[in-house]
């Protein structure tokens, strides 16, 4: 079926090139570019061919390999420049939906200048930024612009920002959803930062209200306190807290599938998208599922029912058994769960169970890491490696890299309302686009690492897949192991910045 649009796409771009020859038009101010490779990878399909790019770096036409030659031998004025990746995957860029930036007020954790280089190191063309970790946090308008105003000298990649749902803001949510944030976030539980508190159900129920119509997405960090907060325990009775087990024990799967009950049961009183981010716990999926069929069909973006779920590349990575003792970086919330849980999330991925994987970039300083896994900051930096992660562990289980760009390009720009214009090789869509080496590994290490803080769980591992060359909107930003140039990444907020 895509064949007549490739066809009719060609007959304009052979009639509009042979007419600008012959009245000897002269070629554009700007470069087109024709991509080239053996093996461009879409969402669904693999072939060889091209993506022709016009000089706004829009992507014009996506070309299978009969079509390009013709173009190529018919177009003699040839007037764009050839940008050939021969066995290089050409793929969409990856969408990383969940990154924590920081900036401004905790800049020393990270900032919009290295999280954007470590994505366009990493292939990840889009970036959203989740609305805390920042001072201030994005749950106003006003707060919306001081961090855009930060942001939109340094970006290298694109950024989008969601907003962030806190007791007593049902007033500024609307006046930024007018101002483009992806969507917003709240918490069911103690975020980790004072400054953005967790609803409660009375606050949930304020906030469904004031977004029911607005089209908007509401995401949620799923986990609940079950029974009573345990207190601090100080002494030699007490469970080790430099022992990973100690923390698992202390952040079971009831904390998220109770979380998610208690979202499945609020649902009726809304026409919200909702989502849940970061899933570690299998045993969540059914009971999203549930709830997605009780829920209107339509509508959501082509979501079924309007409820959404993503995991992120630690959980379907490393496993719990794995983690040594004092080894915090492996810390995050909710906490990496044991081999047969990750096993199962990778029949999810499979199944198409899950709708996407985010990073979960959450980085700190290194002073708020130390061996105690309770007291631990808890968060994994980790969008520098998001496509080569997901790719080894999806390749060894047998995957193609359709099943790549379905999970982490795709599905997250469709998450965020960003499908017409990231997230896939279609025509009219922003010429966002890497060169991916599926074959090539490489061992993760300091001095690779562009993101601020240089902490990672995965370090010295081996990664396969590596990302040779990342185009935002058609413009070279990395090529083998170099930031090209300067920032080039725009702002995905619906006003003048
Ligand atoms: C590129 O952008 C300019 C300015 O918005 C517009 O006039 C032009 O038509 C665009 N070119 C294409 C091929 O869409
Ligand atoms: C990667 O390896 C596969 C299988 O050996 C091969 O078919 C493919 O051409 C290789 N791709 C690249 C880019 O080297
Ligand atoms: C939510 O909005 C829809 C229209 O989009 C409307 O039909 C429904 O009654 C509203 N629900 C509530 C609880 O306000
Ligand atoms: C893995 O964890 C689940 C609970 O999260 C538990 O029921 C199961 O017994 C564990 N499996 C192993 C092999 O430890
Ligand atoms: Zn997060």
């Amino acid at each position: 079926m895509l064949f007549p649009v490739y066809c009719i796409l060609l007959h304009s771009l052979l009639l509009s090139g042979v007419l600008g020859h012959i009245l000897g038009i002269s070629p554009e101010p700007f470069e087109k570019k024709l991509f080239i490779s053996n093996t461009v990878v879409t969402e669904t399909e693999q072939f060889p061919g091209g993506v022709l790019v016009d000089e706004n770096g829009t992507i014009e036409a996506v070309l299978k390999k009969e079509n390009m030659d013709l173009l190529l031998r018919s177009d003699k004025s040839n007037n764009w420049k050839i940008i050939d990746g021969g066995d290089w995957a050409l793929m969409a860029g990856g969408v990383d939906t969940h990154v924590h930036v920081n900036e401004p007020g905790r800049t020393s954790w990270e900032g919009y200048v290295t999280a954007t280089r470590a994505a366009a190191t990493g292939g990840v063309t889009t970036i959203i930024d989740m609305p805390l970790n920042s001072i201030p946090p994005t749950t106003t308008l006003e707060n919306l612009k001081i961090k855009a105003n930060m942001a939109k000298e340094e970006v290298f990649v694109d950024v989008g920002f969601w907003g962030g749902v806190v007791p007593g803001n049902e007033e500024e949510l609307q006046d930024m959803v007018d101002a483009g944030v992806v969507g917003f976030k709240c918490f069911l539980i103690n975020s980790g930062v004072s400054e953005f508190p967790y609803v409660t159900p009375e606050d949930l129920e304020k906030a469904f209200a004031y977004l029911n119509g607005t089209g908007t997405v509401l995401a949620f960090h799923a986990e609940v306190q079950v029974g009573e907060e345990t207190p601090e325990c100080e002494g030699p009775e007490c469970p080790n807290p430099v022992l990973y087990d100690t923390y698992l024990a202390s952040r079971p799967d009831i904390m998220e599938i109770e979380a998610a009950s208690f979202i499945a049961s609020n649902l009726h009183k809304t026409d919200v998208h909702v989502h849940v981010v970061h899933v570690s716990s299998a045993g969540v999926v059914p009971v999203l599922e549930a709830a997605r069929d009780q829920r209107i069909k339509s509508g959501y973006n082509g979501w079924r029912g309007g409820v959404t779920a993503e995991t992120c590349n630690h959980y379907l990575t490393l496993s719990s058994e794995q983690i040594p003792p004092g080894h915090t970086e492996f810390k995050c919330a909710p906490p990496i769960r044991n081999n047969t849980n990750k096993a199962k999330l990778w029949e999810y991925i499979r199944d198409h169970r899950l709708d996407l994987v985010a990073s979960d970039h959450s980085p700190s300083v290194a002073d708020l890491k130390g061996a105690n896994f309770l007291k631990s900051w808890g968060g994994i930096a980790s969008v520098q490696f998001d496509l080569s992660l997901f790719w080894t562990q999806a390749k060894a289980r047998g995957h193609s890299l359709n099943t790549l760009s379905h999970y982490l390009s795709a599905g997250p720009a469709r998450l965020c309302g960003l499908q017409d214009k990231k997230g896939s090789l279609r025509s009219g869509l922003d010429a966002d686009i890497i060169f991916f080496d599926p074959n090539a590994s490489f061992i993760v290490a300091p001095e690779l690492i562009r993101y601020k803080n240089k902490i990672s769980p995965y370090m010295n591992s081996i990664l396969t897949g590596k990302v040779m060359q990342t185009y935002v909107r058609g413009q070279l930003v990395y090529s083998d192991g170099e930031i090209i140039g300067g920032p080039k990444g725009q702002l995905l907020v619906n006003y003048d910045y």
